[in-house]
């Protein structure tokens, strides 16, 4: 069922919860893949009602950013979601979420502002104002159906950390899943953002996973040195990738390291024909 107001997810999640059914969020931005529907899959086993949010959040957009031009494919969204059975694509109009007229600058709109440590570094040193905007259509999502659990990517690991960080510290009642990444065979990660790239992109776009895949076997032959295991990127680097960032932290609270160990999380971002993409892996499964 594709509903466009708060009111009626309100009032569907409502008689739910009388029926003591639990209740899944897959918050997405819609033009649904793979990795969307391993998310929704994972719903559909855990909880009795899923409800899939459908909206491109224009806060989370820095103003040189891809807003307008991000992929919107509602009807081709709707399509995926019925085949997994999905209860409710809750896809508002910006109106809706963020009330018609309002100026969307953190003057004049309440915001979630997650911690300076968690988001002045990786993406968010790019992205200023970036996990703000998350944080704050997250939080707005929670409250709207409050969910049992929601479903998030690996794949957008800095934001998992933040959203777990902001649930344990606003004592938001809602389980966070994180499911593991899909890629294509490949090995390139599924993401919204690769219908940018051609058919050459793609193939160059590669260099992400072989990256992440060459520091993970470097580990597990036994470097630890970081900023050894960093240098080993460049091998894989030509003139078609502008490397925005290469870091290895710790998995639960990005912290830097200066020895990887098992807790290690290696993340990588940089730029082919002009598209940002990211992806990371665990130094340990
Ligand atoms: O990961 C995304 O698609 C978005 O950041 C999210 C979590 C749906 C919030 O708009």
């Amino acid at each position: 069922m594709l509903i466009h107001t708060v009111n009626e997810v309100r009032e569907a999640v409502n008689s739910w919860k009388k029926e003591n059914l639990t209740v899944g969020l897959v918050p997405t931005m819609g033009a649904l893949h793979e990795g969307h529907l391993s998310l929704i899959k994972k719903a559909k086993e855990t909880c009795d009602r899923v409800v899939v949010s459908d909206f491109v959040n224009p806060i989370q957009f820095g103003p040189s950013e891809d807003f307008d031009k991000y992929p919107r494919t509602l009807n081709e969204d709707m399509k995926l979601c019925d085949n997994e059975g999905v209860d409710i694509v809750f896809a508002p109009s910006a109106d809706e979420m963020y009330q018609k007229g309002q100026r969307l600058s953190n003057d004049t709109l309440t915001y979630v502002c997650p911690p300076f440590f968690y988001v002045n570094t990786l993406c968010g040193k790019s992205r200023v104002g970036h996990f703000d905007g998350v944080c704050t259509v997250v939080l707005k999502l929670f409250n709207i159906v409050q969910p049992d659990y929601a479903f998030f990517g690996q794949k957008d690991a800095q934001q998992v950390i933040i959203i777990k960080k902001m649930v344990n510290d606003l004592n938001v009642p809602v389980k966070i899943i994180q499911c593991p990444i899909v890629r294509e065979a490949s090995g390139l990660a599924l993401s919204s953002r690769n219908k940018y790239l051609s058919e050459d992109g793609k193939k160059d776009a590669l260099v992400l996973s072989k990256i992440l895949k060459n520091i993970k076997s470097c580990y597990d032959k036994g470097v630890t040195d970081v900023a050894a295991l960093k240098e080993t990127a460049y091998g894989f680097l030509n003139d078609k990738h502008d490397m925005e960032y290469l870091e290895i932290v710790d998995r639960d609270n990005l912290e830097n390291k200066i020895k990887a160990d098992d807790n290690s999380i290696a993340l990588i971002a940089l730029r082919v024909e002009n598209v940002r993409l990211i992806d990371n892996i665990y130094l340990k499964d």
